[in-house]
């Protein structure tokens, strides 16, 4: 974290070029949407963000909904983020860790212990009319198991503690996972999660998938919610006859930032390379 204006303290995207164009980084408490079509690299930006948490040492928890953490970890990996040889607790796992780990994984199989248990904790309650029955990809599946990720990262000063007593980074790759089967509902979720999870102690990556037919629905719910968006796309292939990527700060809250796109490559052994 680097602390240019006093009152702002910046957090480091873990891209040198992202940082200057933000006036140092993303402001503290910051909601970033990171929206783009596939293949764009939103997910590599995402582990630039947890790698310089780890390398800072800020507690990390990463949520990846795409597949399991461990083919995050390869795709690293190949850009010298080397993950592994920091500690990771995999919250699927049963085991609480012995030591605090540096990193909180929580995967599609994450998603499914916390949702069980939160089917079973409601077959207990006696007073509710209806057990409901929660899924992996349920907002509120996701917004326990960050909670969960807070108490074992012990950021917590109680279990009743809502807010992290220091400063945390939070990676959703992606939300829209959570409302595929219903976009109409993007913005009361988003909406939802940022009530339930939005601390100031909280730097989050939010990823939207855009749908390259529908563009915007996707992503909308979060855009309105996040305090910055970065956009990454790609020019049409078919016309160009190669993967020509961009990305843009759409928007920062407090930061005079870059209105301008950068060229946005993704070489072997170090990952995304921002120029002008
Ligand atoms: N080792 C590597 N060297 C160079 N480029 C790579 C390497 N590994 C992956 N890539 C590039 O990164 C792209 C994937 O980027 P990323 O996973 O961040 O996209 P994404 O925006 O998250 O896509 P999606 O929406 O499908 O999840 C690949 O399609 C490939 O072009
Ligand atoms: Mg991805």
């Amino acid at each position: 974290m680097s602390r240019q204006n006093p009152d702002i303290v910046r957090v480091s995207t873990g891209i040198r070029e992202l940082d200057s164009a933000l006036e140092g980084g993303i402001p503290k408490g910051s909601w970033v949407a990171i929206t783009g079509e596939p293949g764009t690299g939103k997910s590599i930006l995402c582990m630039h963000y947890a790698w310089a948490g780890v390398l800072g040492g800020d507690p990390v928890v990463y949520v990846t909904t795409e597949a399991e953490f461990r083919d995050v970890l390869k795709q690293a990996k190949m850009f010298g983020m080397d993950f592994e040889s920091y500690r990771l607790h995999d919250i699927s796992r049963g085991e609480l860790p012995v030591e605090t780990p540096d990193v909180v994984v929580i995967d599609l199989f994450g998603l499914l212990k916390i949702a069980r248990q939160m089917t079973e904790q409601a077959q207990l309650d006696t007073e509710a009319l209806k057990k409901k029955r929660y899924a992996a990809l349920d907002i509120q599946t996701l917004i326990a198991a960050i909670h969960e990720a807070y108490r074992i990262l012990g950021v917590l000063r109680d279990d009743k503690a809502k807010s992290p007593y220091r400063h945390v980074r939070l990676i959703i790759d992606s939300l829209s996972a959570f409302w595929a089967d219903k976009p109409a509902m993007a913005r009361k979720y988003s909406y939802d999660l940022k009530i339930a999870t939005h601390r100031e102690n909280v730097t989050a990556y939010l990823v939207s998938q855009y749908a390259m037919t529908t563009r915007s629905t996707f992503g909308f719910g979060l855009e309105h919610i996040a305090d910055g968006v970065f956009h990454l796309w790609m020019e049409d292939v078919e016309s160009t006859r190669e993967v020509k990527r961009y990305m843009i700060i759409k928007k920062m809250r407090m930061t005079n930032h870059k209105r301008t796109a950068f060229k946005l490559e993704i070489s072997p052994g170090k990952g995304i390379i921002l120029s002008d």
